[in-house]
């Protein structure tokens, strides 16, 4: 243990992803982030892409968009900090309406939210009446007011199943609507969304990985082009993907998703071996220990949602957790 740290046994698991030196740099906004979490009985929430320091270092509760929600709900403190994207915020503060909700940088978007309005969405009901409309998490807290039941990519298909219809809009990623469409019967209409960091990936790479990496197990987030996924072992959301690394143990393993997870389960499982052609999303690297020091030293920036959109985006989120 290295005994020059002033917090040798948070940096103890994180030594083989953060060199000695740059944990060094992060530890006085990690002894203010600690301090000023008790002081303002603040949580942190952080999703699997955050980087090792946040995710290791001063998060309270980690996981996938699901289990940010889910967890979201059961909150015992009067902050909560988001260190993630805006709608996971908004999503937050949809389920803690009492509370504050703090995101480190307000720009901190994403692709799919960005690819949808509520306006789309009434042409859409137009086009297809009748037929209701499932909206992925990764929306605005005004495009989840315009829908029936919001969805993960870890109970998408379950959500479409739970409606007992033929036929749903499931908006607004194309390739999680593609991708979900070869496990059900279920027809499902598509938006033209794309993530910008899993639309990255090719099957040409997953092809190239198997050859240069004898006997790697290829894991792909459901994100990805459905070719890639097709051709990769196996298909989860992001704590999905981490269940079965802990589960499988593969001896060489590769995650087709956002770069700071494979460093994030590598902490979990040391006797695995990590390949990492990984992409950055750009919104989730835009949280940092400085900013989130900043979010809770001066209460910024605040997250809300319009009352009048506030109830029936709600409704949308809690059908999802009712399934
Ligand atoms: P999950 O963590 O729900 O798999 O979502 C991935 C993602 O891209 C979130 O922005
Ligand atoms: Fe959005 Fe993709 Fe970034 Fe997730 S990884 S926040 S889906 S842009």
């Amino acid at each position: 243990m290295n005994t020059q740290l002033r917090f040798p046994t948070l940096y103890e698991p994180v030594r083989k992803v953060i060199p000695a030196p740059d944990w060094m740099m992060f530890e006085d906004d990690i002894g203010a982030i600690l301090r000023l979490k008790q002081e303002r009985n603040a949580v942190i929430l952080a999703h699997n892409y955050q980087t090792p320091e946040i995710f290791h270092g001063v998060a309270d509760i980690v996981g996938d968009s699901l289990a940010l929600a889910r967890k979201a709900v059961e909150v015992d403190a009067d902050v909560i900090v988001l260190a993630g994207v805006h709608f996971m915020a908004e999503t937050a503060k949809l389920l803690n309406p009492e509370k504050t909700v703090l995101i480190p940088d307000l720009a901190a978007g994403c692709s799919l939210a960005d690819s949808i309005t509520p306006e789309d969405i009434a042409l859409l009901r137009q086009a297809h009446p009748g037929v209701p409309v499932v909206t992925y998490v990764n929306t605005s807290a005004a495009v989840k007011a315009a829908s029936d039941i919001c969805c993960t990519s870890g109970n998408a298909r379950q959500v479409v199943e739970s409606l007992g219809v033929p036929r749903v809009l499931m908006l607004p990623d194309e390739y999680l609507a593609r991708n979900v469409a070869r496990e059900t019967d279920v027809e499902l209409i598509a938006w033209h969304g794309h993530c910008e960091v899993h639309e990255l990936f090719t099957a040409e790479d997953v092809r190239e990985l198997r050859a240069s990496w004898p006997g790697v197990t290829i894991l792909a987030h459901p994100e990805c082009p459905p070719e890639v996924v097709a051709e990769a072992d196996f298909s989860g959301s992001t704590a999905v993907m981490s269940g079965y690394v802990g589960t499988n143990r593969p001896s060489r393993v590769v995650l087709l998703t956002e770069c700071s997870m494979s460093d994030n389960v590598a902490v979990d499982h040391p006797d695995v071996e990590f390949i990492r052609p990984c992409n950055l999303c750009p919104h989730m690297k835009r949280i940092s220990l400085a900013n989130i020091r900043e979010a809770l030293e001066l209460n910024r920036h605040e997250v809300t949602v319009d009352p009048a959109i506030a109830e029936p985006a709600r409704r949308a989120v809690e059908r999802m957790l009712a399934v």
